[in-house]
Order: C-alpha cells, then sequence, then structure tokens
C-alpha cells in the first residue's frame, strides 16, 4: 500500500525539500548511498573489489532542467573513471547510468542524452570496461532504446535495463537476446499505470521468469538483478539447464541490501556485481529503495522520531 505513496513522493519537490533538510536522514541515507565525492567511492571500491565483488557505479541524479545540469552528469562519470584508471579494474567496475540525468527530458533531448552519453561510453572502453543504461518510467524508454542500438554500433557491450512489469518488456528481451545484449533485468522500481504494467507482485514474479528464460536461453549476456531469493536460485537452475558457464551470465543486487548473500554468491564462484550509487543528489534514489521495503521506512520514521 505504501510503496506507491512513497513513490509519488519520490517526484514532490515539497517532500524533497522536507526529506532533505532532515538531520536524521543522513543516517538512513549512508545505508544505501556509498558516500558523496570521488574522493569517498574510491576506497569503497578498493573495499568490496577486495572482497571479490564486482560493481557498477551510479552518481545519483536524475530529473535535471537545464543542459548545464546534464554536461556536468557527464562529467561527473569522466572523472570517477579518470580515477578508476589508476585502480586498473577494468570490467570488473562498470558504469550505470541514467539518461535522464544526461538530458533526456529537456527539448532536444534525445539527442542532447545521447550526445553527452557517448563521452562516457568511450572513456569506459578506454579502461576496459562497459556502460549499462538504466531504465526509467515506461515514457522514457523507446528513446534509451534507441540511444542503446546506436551506442551499441560503436561499443557492443552497451547494456540496459528491462523491467518485469511493464507488458512491453517479454518483446524488448526477445529483440534483445536475439542481438546478443548485455542486459540487466529487474523487477522495476517506478509508479507506473494499470495500463503499461503488472500491479499484483506475483503477476511481476512470473513475468521476471519468462522473461528470464528468454535471456537465458539467447545470445546475450544475462543480469540477473534481483535480491529476491527464489527468483536467484531459478536463474541459477535455468542457467545450468542452457548450458550457461558461471561467466557467461551475472547476478546484481544494490549496495547495502543483502550484503552477506552478496558474498556467499561471489564465494560460491558467481559473478556478483554490485550497483553502488554515490553523490549529492540522492533523494529519488533513496525513495525508491523506501518504497521497495515498508521496513526501510519504519526504521527512517522511527530514526526521526527518536532523535
Ligand atoms: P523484491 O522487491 O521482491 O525484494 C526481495 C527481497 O529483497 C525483499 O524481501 C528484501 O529482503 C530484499 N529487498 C529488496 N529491496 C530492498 C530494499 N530496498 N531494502 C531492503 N531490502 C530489500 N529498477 C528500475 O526500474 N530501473 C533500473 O534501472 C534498476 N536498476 C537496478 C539495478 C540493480 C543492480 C538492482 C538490484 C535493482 C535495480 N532496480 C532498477 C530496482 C528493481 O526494479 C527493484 O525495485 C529492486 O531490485 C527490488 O526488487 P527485488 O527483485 O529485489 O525483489
Amino acid at each position: 500500500m505504501l510503496g506507491p505513496v512513497i513513490l509519488a513522493a519520490s517526484r514532490s519537490d515539497r517532500m524533497r525539500r522536507l526529506i532533505t533538510a532532515a538531520p536524521v536522514t543522513k543516517q538512513v541515507v549512508d545505508r544505501f548511498i556509498a558516500g558523496e565525492t570521488v574522493d569517498d567511492i574510491v576506497p569503497v571500491v578498493e573495499d568490496l573489489t577486495g572482497k571479490g565483488l564486482q560493481l557498477t557505479m551510479d552518481v545519483v541524479g536524475e530529473d535535471i532542467t537545464t543542459p548545464e545540469q546534464a554536461t556536468a552528469a557527464r562529467d561527473a562519470y569522466l572523472t570517477l573513471i579518470d580515477r578508476l584508471k589508476d585502480l586498473n579494474l577494468g570490467e570488473r567496475v562498470e558504469m550505470s547510468v541514467k539518461l535522464s540525468m544526461f538530458g533526456q527530458a529537456l527539448p532536444g533531448g534525445h539527442e542532447l542524452a545521447l550526445a553527452n552519453v557517448r563521452p562516457v561510453v568511450e572513456a569506459a572502453a578506454g579502461i576496459g570496461t562497459t556502460v549499462t543504461l538504466d531504465a526509467e518510467d515506461h515514457t522514457t524508454l523507446d528513446s534509451m532504446f534507441a540511444v542503446h542500438e546506436e551506442l551499441r554500433k560503436d561499443f557492443p557491450q552497451t547494456g540496459c535495463v528491462i523491467q518485469a512489469y511493464l507488458f512491453r518488456t517479454e518483446a524488448d528481451a526477445r529483440r534483445l537476446a536475439a542481438s546478443g545484449s548485455r542486459v540487466r533485468l529487474v523487477k522495476g522500481a517506478y509508479k507506473e499505470p494499470a495500463e503499461v504494467a503488472h500491479q499484483n507482485k506475483h503477476e511481476i514474479d512470473k513475468a521476471y521468469v519468462r522473461i528470464l528464460r528468454t535471456l537465458m536461453e539467447g545470445d546475450g549476456y544475462p543480469m540477473v538483478a534481483s535480491h529476491d531469493p527464489r527468483l536467484i536460485s531459478i536463474a541459477q537452475e535455468m542457467a545450468r539447464t542452457a548450458g550457461r558457464k558461471l561467466d557467461e551470465y551475472e547476478f546484481q543486487m544494490l549496495y547495502g541490501i543483502r550484503t552477506e548473500e552478496q558474498l556467499r554468491l561471489a564465494a560460491e564462484g558467481h559473478r556478483m556485481r554490485v550497483y553502488t550509487a554515490y553523490g549529492t543528489d540522492w533523494y529519488g534514489y533513496f525513495m525508491r529503495r523506501l518504497a521497495e521495503k515498508p521496513a526501510n521506512l519504519r526504521f527512517f520514521l522511527r530514526s526521526m522520531v527518536t532523535k
């Protein structure tokens, strides 16, 4: 019940001002956001990769309003990639980007986002790694897939995200699997209307399994992004049946969630990639994490009243 309310609040400027100003917010935010600056994040990258985990880095931010902010987003990724160069981690640390942060919703946004993301993909390739395009709300996806296809002409390893809750995704998965793409499958984190998306958790899980089968049986590289224990064992079974070796697919989870399980899967020899978000514009990302699990919200509210 609470999830949709929190997701609506994630788009409210008034709530953004209220929540980001609350002094206790930071403690709760720190569970999901690995730091604010590149200097904060480098030791985190060293620590997690030292534990056998792989990473995908997200400089948090979305819904920008000026082209200058889009340029700043591009530059933030370029600075990060430049710092990662010295660590020589190659594809063990890739980038995740939201095209909204690169200007997608501004006038001429499709071209602007493509122009801003291309240098990031080039720089990532320069240090031996890749970029994955996150999936945002359904109205942005045709543009995201078109940017993905364009980037893949020069950088075939560029990945994208598909969301099991959307009706369109089964067809997207077939197309992407046939084209040999890297594809991250998630359940979906936005508030979507019943005309375009399953609303029921059980239906979403069933769709996830159907889409996962398409990816596992296809020619691409499936990235199984979920904390759901049932889906993780189904994925392992499907990979075995499809004859995939351990380096022919990977698991992904979010920083701060099921950390022990991340280490367990890595110790079993799986590729386990942690989506590691950092930066100062964390509001939208944080609110989606609250919406996913009511206990997070209870913890947050309790810390506000006990301080
Ligand atoms: P589910 O929500 O059913 O959770 C299963 C279990 O995991 C829970 O019972 C709980 O134990 C734990 N858990 C899940 N979320 C938690 C949380 N916030 N706090 C604490 N515990 C939690 N979405 C999107 O729309 N576009 C995108 O680009 C991405 N990108 C992305 C990358 C990666 C690497 C991951 C793991 C996820 C995303 N997502 C996303 C988010 C995704 O759509 C989804 O909202 C979350 O992964 C939660 O769904 P689960 O599959 O984990 O299942």
